[in-house]
């Protein structure tokens, strides 16, 4: 609380002029560290990917945190593997098929090499760990370095031997290099195969793998090259510690005893002059054919040199609408700016032309873990950035509900993931919807699939959809301990599961309102309202035994409507009951965060709530309350609104002291530098928009803001390709200066504490006055972001289709139904 308030009591007179003059014109790369999240449980894939990308390579470790593959803690290298997740917190994602390198086999015997995970595993120079985009490399212990890039579908690996690598006769030993027929968790199912080329020592197989956090299994399919071919020397098949050159094919079974058998091929080589030996690895979820054709398209000669100059061109063109003046800054807040932009482009992952799951025309995205997690900020980010890709990836959402018939709330390795709360893609398609994404999008399909989640319980509703219909149309919210007989899932969680619910339906009411669709719209802001079912207004929440001083929170109600009772801080960080919170069965009503956290989400009608909690100043006393007494776990996505939610009751000023406190204090430039797994990019965008000053209020048209971390910050439209620029006078580094004074939009004075997406898109220019002093800006009714209960029309809420062009909705739902039925 202390190191809070002190911003507003030292009076330093450290004031910068505002200059604009080539504060754009440099390198971003230099400010982007994969490295950031890959030690203390950020969990983050610190390898090489292209944007989106499915080919990730990357050493894999057997790190208790390697769900990325890599973990820069001391672990040992297991591989080198080209399939990851990002940031995910449940088990180890694919890392499939690893290569690993030998710089000979003891006695020159191909029985000298280790095999296994167990017995190969090899520690690497610390200090030898390089990455950047679409690059990672490191030295083993052993002495080889290794090095790595990657094209969409395709690895390719460098291994450079030591040239010490003699045997006792004094000549150069025979590299090898085994490629394992298994994944990080060692999940692999019966009967995978390889067959090895005993002429160009082609490899070729697959096999059936378990999915992280989800269900179901995925079958992957492999292609790997050596483009020292021509000094092949042996090659051939091994199981468990033994190999042999006379076998060229294997089809293993899923395991002995718990313990996958390790099994694979390997490839031994003639010294090659200049001890590099080259593996390019293609990859396809179809067969091993399109693996194959995939690496010989993507990476046809094995050039190192030019597939990383192609990788870095299409990052460097990725990262090019977002630019910040460097003016005064410390370089590591660019560092945590930049690197969190980056990782937004990892996951959610490209994989069209690559799902044999059902023949379509439309794109392929996988790797949505979770949208839970992607829904706050992540999405809309890049919404601003690269809205053409999100559009394909709202395409591949509703396409992927017309086959599978529910729109996904996690999914990776081509299996549902396992749903956390809501049917949250329904706020995904809501954002974008806002925010006048439609090319190649039939919203009416898109409609039909959120609106199917509000009206069909799926039977399994742990995968997909939402449970608890009956009880939400008739009681009116979730009942702790339901009946549900309609379809079945973990029956817990049933306050987060009202929260999100209730938000949910809101979101359907604006596409339904934008779709002309009166009735629906109605019908679904009034039970976006439902949350307020559970608000018990005489709860209290004590904690060690003291009163906080707040009456009314949100409790479990049973099906009889009698109030059920968990305590508010139950999940909180400051919990110390051991409650399980997360999908156990014994879970509790609130996942993954406490009802102090989750009481403030209701991001769609923040004033009802705030009269709930007794007004504006009690509400501002309550969120105060929250974040001063150890009960935010910043390191988790609930809390992100949390801390710009006092715009809402007119204090603008204190998210800007809330960002502050947050950033850098918990978000550092270092490995360890991320509070919590980085989800896919889900903490990497809230920085961003932090640190923006612009963040959204994610399924709204609004973003909230606050001062940039820097002397200006621009974004450029890829639709319209204007430059929207928010820049601040008197830009103070030291912060101490924070506080909106005044401002103008276009030259105009603009008082309203937020914006809506026709900034981006129009390029308009925001110049914000700072000063010493929390001021008058902002805190007018009128100048309030808007809430369903005091904005009847919520069509206002919706991005003025004019300023894209277009004159009314209709006509572009017609026009993008016509462009698929051209299509199809
Ligand atoms: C490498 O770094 C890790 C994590 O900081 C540390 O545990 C380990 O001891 C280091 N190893 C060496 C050889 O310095
Ligand atoms: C790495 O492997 C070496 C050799 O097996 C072992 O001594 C060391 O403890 C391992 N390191 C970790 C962190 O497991
Ligand atoms: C040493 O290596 C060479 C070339 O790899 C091989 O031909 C020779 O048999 C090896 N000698 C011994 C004793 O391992
Ligand atoms: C695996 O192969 C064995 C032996 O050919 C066969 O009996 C079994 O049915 C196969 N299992 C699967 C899952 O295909
Ligand atoms: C920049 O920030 C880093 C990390 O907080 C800090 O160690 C360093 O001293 C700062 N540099 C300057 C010049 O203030
Ligand atoms: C509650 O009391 C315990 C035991 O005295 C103490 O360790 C803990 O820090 C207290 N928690 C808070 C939030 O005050
Ligand atoms: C309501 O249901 C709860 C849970 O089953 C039960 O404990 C309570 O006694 C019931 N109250 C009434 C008034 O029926
Ligand atoms: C934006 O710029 C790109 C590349 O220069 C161009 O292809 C595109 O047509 C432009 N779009 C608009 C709306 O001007
Ligand atoms: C800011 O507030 C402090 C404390 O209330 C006051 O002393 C100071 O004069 C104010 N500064 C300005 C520029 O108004």
């Amino acid at each position: 609380m202390a190191g809070i308030y002190v911003f507003t009591l030292l009076l330093f007179c450290s004031r910068s002029f505002t200059f604009t003059a080539t504060s754009s014109a440099y390198d971003v790369f230099q400010y982007i560290d994969p490295l950031i999240g890959s030690a203390n449980g950020g969990n983050v894939f610190a390898g090489a990917s292209l944007p989106y990308g499915m080919a990730k390579a990357v050493a894999d470790t057997d790190s208790d945190s390697n769900q990325g593959g890599f973990a820069l803690d001391g672990s040992n290298i297991t591989g080198f593997s080209c399939m990851h997740d990002s940031g995910t917190g449940g088990l180890p994602s694919l890392g499939n098929f690893a290569l690993f390198p030998w710089k000979g086999c003891e006695d020159d015997d191909i029985n000298g090499c280790m095999y296994s995970k167990r017995n190969r595993k090899t520690g690497y120079v610390n200090s030898s760990v390089n990455a950047s985009p679409g690059y990672f490399s490191l030295t083993m212990n052993s002495n080889i370095d290794v090095d790595m890039t990657v094209a969409q579908h395709t690895s390719l690996f460098r291994f450079r031997f030591p040239t010490t690598g003699h045997n006792v006769t004094g000549q150069q030993s025979s590299p090898l290099i085994l490629l394992d027929l298994t994944d990080l968790s060692d999940s692999r199912q019966d009967n995978a195969t390889v067959t090895v080329d005993s002429s160009s020592g082609r490899m070729t197989g697959s096999g059936r793998f378990l999915p992280s956090f989800g269900s179901g299994s995925y079958s992957i399919y492999f292609c790997a090259d050596f483009e020292s071919s021509s000094r092949l020397r042996d090659s051939g098949i091994y199981v468990d510690s033994r190999a042999s050159s006379d076998v060229k094919n294997l089809k293993i079974s899923r395991s002995i005893n718990g313990y996958p058998l390790p099994g694979g091929a390997f490839v031994r080589f003639y010294p090659p002059p200049d001890n590099t030996i080259l593996a390019r690895i293609g990859i396809s979820f179809v067969n091993s054919a399109q693996a194959c054709a995939n690496a010989e398209s993507e990476i046809p000669t094995f050039n190192f040199e030019s597939t990383y100059s192609t990788a870095i061109n299409i990052w460097k063109e990725k990262l090019s609408p977002i630019r910040v003046s460097r003016e005064g800054v410390n370089s590591s807040l660019l560092t945590i700016l930049y690197s969190g932009v980056y990782r937004t482009m990892i996951s959610p992952q490209d994989y069209t032309g690559e799902n044999p799951l059902w023949a379509s025309a439309e794109p392929y995205f996988d790797s949505f873990y979770c949208i839970w997690d992607l829904f706050r900020s992540q999405l809309p980010f890049l919404t601003l950035v690269d809205p053409f890709s999100v559009t394909k990836m709202i395409r591949s959402l509703i396409d992927t509900q017309q086959h599978l018939g529910w729109l996904p709330e996690c999914r990776m390795s081509l299996c549902k993931g396992y749903t956390q709360g809501g049917s949250n893609a329904d706020n995904v398609l809501a954002d974008a919807f806002v925010k006048g994404l439609y090319e190649g999008i039939d919203w009416e399909v898109g409609y039909a699939a959120v609106q199917k989640d509000a009206e069909v319980e799926p039977y399994d509703w742990s995968n997909e959809g939402r449970g608890g219909l009956l009880s939400w149309k008739m009681l009116k919210y979730i009942p702790v301990q339901d009946f549900d007989y309609w379809g079945f899932g973990t029956m817990t969680r049933s306050i987060s599961r009202t929260l999100e619910y209730s938000y949910n339906d809101f979101a359907i009411s604006q596409i339904a309102r934008g779709l002309n669709k009166i009735g629906d719209a109605e019908k679904y802001e009034i039970s976006s309202g439902y949350w307020q079912n559970l608000f018990r207004k005489d709860q209290a929440s004590y904690i060690n035994g003291t009163n906080t001083g707040f009456a009314g929170f949100f409790q479990p109600r049973y099906l009889n409507q009698t109030w059920g009772y968990q305590d508010p801080i139950t999940c909180s960080p400051l919990d110390t009951s051991g409650r399980d919170c997360s999908l156990q069965n014994d879970g509790a009503e609130t996942f993954e965060s406490s009802i102090w956290e989750y009481q403030f989400f209701v991001p769609h009608d923040m004033a009802t709530l705030i009269t709930l909690m007794g007004g504006p100043s009690e509400f501002v006393r309550r969120l105060d309350y929250l974040h001063d007494h150890g009960l935010v776990d910043i390191g988790n996505e609930p809390s992100f609104l949390t801390v710009f939610q006092y715009h809402y009751a007119a204090r603008p000023a204190k998210s800007a002291q809330r960002a502050h406190y947050y950033i850098p204090s918990y978000f550092q430039s270092t490995p360890s530098g991320l509070p919590g797994n980085d989800d896919s990019g889900a903490m990497g965008s809230f920085v961003a928009m932090s640190m923006m000053g612009l963040f959204p209020n994610a399924g709204q048209n609004v973003y909230l803001i606050t001062p940039p971390f820097f002397a200006s910050v621009s974004i450029t439209s890829p639709i319209s390709n204007r430059t929207a620029t928010v820049r601040v006078e008197n830009f103070d580094p030291s912060y101490r200066d924070l506080y909106i004074q005044s401002a103008t939009l276009d030259g105009k004075l603009y008082t309203k504490n937020w914006v809506s997406h026709d900034f981006f898109v129009q390029g308009q220019e925001l110049i914000l006055v700072l000063g010493q002093n929390e001021s008058q800006w902002g805190t007018n009714k009128a100048d309030l972001p808007p809430s369903v209960s005091t904005k009847g029309d919520v069509s206002s809420l919706v991005t003025e289709r004019s300023s894209l062009g277009m004159s009314d909705i209709e006509t572009r739902v017609r026009k993008s139904s016509e462009e698929r039925a051209g299509v199809s």
